[in-house]
């Protein structure tokens, strides 16, 4: 299932991940506010680290740029060491949080069910989850690509209303294109994205004004090319964030 891209603003999000003091976040953001000022017709979206969201929320604040944080905890206060939970988040002034993303499932241990219990946390709090899924190459060369995907998806959306899917973003992010400069072809993006919005669909009046995004290796070169497939409405973006001048004009090209 397919439907007009102009039901879906795009939609980019700078994944800044384990970079920048406060003073380096600061800079960055506000040069991507300045970067991005003459735009009308896209969302941009900012995440630093933790330790910095404060201080970018409110540099941003009551301008174009959203703040999102890169993970939250699934109970909202208690014994929990270390975590930061999504009331919190919405405390610092974040407005996404981007939840599942591959580096999480791989390097610590995430599981689909722990994802479903963050969006539900996040949803409680007034957050948008930015929602991951993505294949690892083995998946993919084995032919499992839509399994993986349809099983992350199912997992992390399990028990969602119409009315807290319509506040969900999903993030498309084969794991063996992110940092690693190789992008999915504009036709393999296009693929999964048309799958995941046909799944939601089976089960959601929301699937046509879902907004699908990709991540791996998304740069200001291939962008035009991605977002001209009609099921690709955004990007979530690592590396080529983190500079400014790239991010805005990358968001330019695809908006
Ligand atoms: P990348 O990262 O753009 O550096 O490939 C994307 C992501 O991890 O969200």
């Amino acid at each position: 299932m397919s439907s007009s891209p102009a039901q879906r603003r795009p939609f980019f999000c700078g994944n800044w991940k384990l970079n920048g003091s406060i003073a380096e976040s600061l800079a960055l953001a506000t040069e991507v506010r300045n970067g991005v000022a003459t735009l009308r017709n896209a969302d941009v979206v900012v995440a630093p680290s933790f330790t910095a969201l404060h201080a970018v929320a409110k540099r941003l604040e009551d301008g174009p740029v959203a703040v999102s944080a890169q993970d939250c905890h699934f109970e909202d206060k208690g014994a929990f060491t270390g975590e930061v939970s999504a009331p919190q988040l919405a405390d610092v002034g974040c407005k996404y949080v981007i939840l599942g993303h591959s580096e999480r499932r791989q390097l610590f241990g995430e599981l689909d069910a722990a994802v479903n219990l963050k969006a539900r946390a996040a949803l409680r709090a007034g957050l948008s989850p930015i929602i991951c899924v993505g294949e690892t190459l083995a998946e993919r060369d084995a032919g499992e690509t839509l399994g993986r995907v349809q099983a992350q998806l199912d997992a992390a959306i399990a028990g969602m209303t119409d009315a807290d899917l319509g506040r969900c973003l999903v993030a498309y992010e084969p794991v063996w294109a992110i940092g690693t400069g190789r992008t999915a072809t504009p036709g393999q993006a296009q693929e999964v994205h048309a799958f995941i919005r046909a799944s939601v669909a089976r089960r959601s009046g929301v699937a046509p004004t879902l907004r699908i995004l990709y991540g791996g290796s998304m740069k200001p070169d291939n962008v035009r090319a991605l977002m001209s497939e009609a099921d690709v409405d955004g990007g979530l973006v690592g590396g080529a964030s983190l500079q400014a001048e790239s991010f805005a004009r990358m968001v330019k090209e695809g908006s």
